[in-house]
């Protein structure tokens, strides 16, 4: 019996015939324009035709699309052979389904409604799929309440990190004075109290309030420049069992930002990645990708970008807390001992400062922070 998916000809010429029947057919045009990705399989389920949007959805050139068994770029691809089997049997004209694929190529699970559709007067290319990401629009409307909540939080946060630092001043000189007057030591341990938690204290506020204090300066910034000044601290601070990866996009412009506050977000995302490794560096297996792509039609905060820079972070530690990732960006929460909670509300002031945004997909095993960066 002929299997659905063996071929006879050689993959140059499948890609040559793919490419001759799509370009015979004008009418594919429009398809570019969707934000659905649509693929049209062969008698092979292998892609005949894929549109910009399916292009972007699994991170693969069109040219490396044409003629490639679709099922190949999932892991659990063996979902996508059997509905092409029930299609080629025309058990149904098409179906809607919710599915999970783990992506090839970068690892990621997309949750997809898709919509299988059989053409049964196209013998040659039975087979159309069209996919959207369910997680797109909760991504877009938490990415919403995230800038929300920070824009509200940071008025608050500097007004209490005044109030708290005038008396702060205060506070310690009297301890110090009443330190001068005391003679027992026993009493002396409690003003040493009252002196240590009022200079932790004091470098709580200063830090909350060092996003306003220092002037935004501007100048052009190479985000590779970045990384690599991040990548360097961090091996200088785990030389060993931490394995930093690069993934650039050597492509991307520089662009204006203040190369300081992009320095210190990265920072703080990469710092916290190395802490939740903490028992993978122990054993020797922890890792962490840096990753630099572009981006198109963005959105970030109701505006619509052209072109983006888009990082990424990517850890395989333990993963954020279920009951923690609805609040990390918040100031003064934490999930680890010694953690003042304020790494993730600084990077994300910082680079909201630049029109972009953090936000994050975590799971055990993976967790993925991805800060935008929107290009003029
Ligand atoms: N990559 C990650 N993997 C697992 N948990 C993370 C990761 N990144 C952040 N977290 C969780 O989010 C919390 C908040 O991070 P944040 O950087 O704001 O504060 P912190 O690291 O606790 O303190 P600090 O102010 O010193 O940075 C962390 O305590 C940690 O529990
Ligand atoms: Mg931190």
């Amino acid at each position: 019996m002929r299997s659905f998916f063996s071929s006879d000809a050689s993959r140059a010429q499948r890609i040559a015939n793919a490419k001759r029947r799509v370009a015979d057919d004008a009418a594919y045009a429009g398809l570019d324009y969707l934000t659905s990705a649509v693929l049209i399989l062969n008698t092979d389920a292998r892609i005949e035709y894929a549109n910009a949007a399916a292009e972007t959805l699994l991170e693969v050139s069109r040219k490396g699309l044409l003629g490639e068994r679709f099922a190949s770029f999932f892991s659990n691809g063996e979902v996508i052979d059997e509905l092409f089997s029930e299609a080629l049997l025309q058990r149904f004209g098409n179906k809607r389904l919710d599915m999970t694929l783990d992506r090839v190529q970068g690892g990621e699970s997309l949750q997809l409604h898709g919509i299988v559709t059989v053409l049964i007067d196209h013998p040659e290319t039975p087979v159309v799929l069209e996919f959207h990401e369910i997680d797109q629009q909760i991504r877009v409307d938490r990415e919403e309440r995230i800038l929300e909540q920070t824009q509200a939080n940071r008025e608050l946060i500097r007004n209490l990190a005044h109030e708290i630092k005038n008396p702060l001043g205060g506070i310690r000189g009297a301890a110090q004075l009443l330190e001068l007057e005391i003679d027992s030591s026993e009493y002396r341990e409690y003003t040493q109290v009252i002196i240590k938690e009022a200079d932790r204290l004091q470098t709580l506020v200063d830090r909350l309030l060092a996003p306003h204090r220092r002037p935004h300066i501007v100048s052009d910034v190479n985000i590779h420049e970045v990384f690599e000044r991040v990548r360097s601290v961090l091996m200088a601070e785990y030389p060993h069992g931490l394995v930093i990866e690069r993934d650039y996009d050597a492509s991307l412009p520089e662009f204006r930002g203040d190369k300081e506050q992009l320095i210190q977000a990265v920072l703080n995302i990469v710092r916290n990645a190395a802490e939740a490794l903490a028992p993978q560096i122990r054993g020797g297996l922890a890792q962490i990708v840096l990753r630099t792509r572009i981006a198109r039609q963005v959105t970030i905060a109701k505006t619509l970008y052209r072109l983006a820079l888009e990082l990424h972070v990517i850890d395989n530690g333990p993963g954020i807390p279920q009951d923690l990732q609805e609040r990390i960006f918040f100031p003064l929460v934490s999930g680890r001992d010694g953690g003042s909670g304020l790494g993730l509300t600084l990077a994300q002031t910082f680079v909201q400062q630049h029109q972009g945004v953090i936000e994050f997909d975590s799971r055990p095993g993976r967790t993925d922070f991805k800060v935008l960066l929107p290009l003029p």
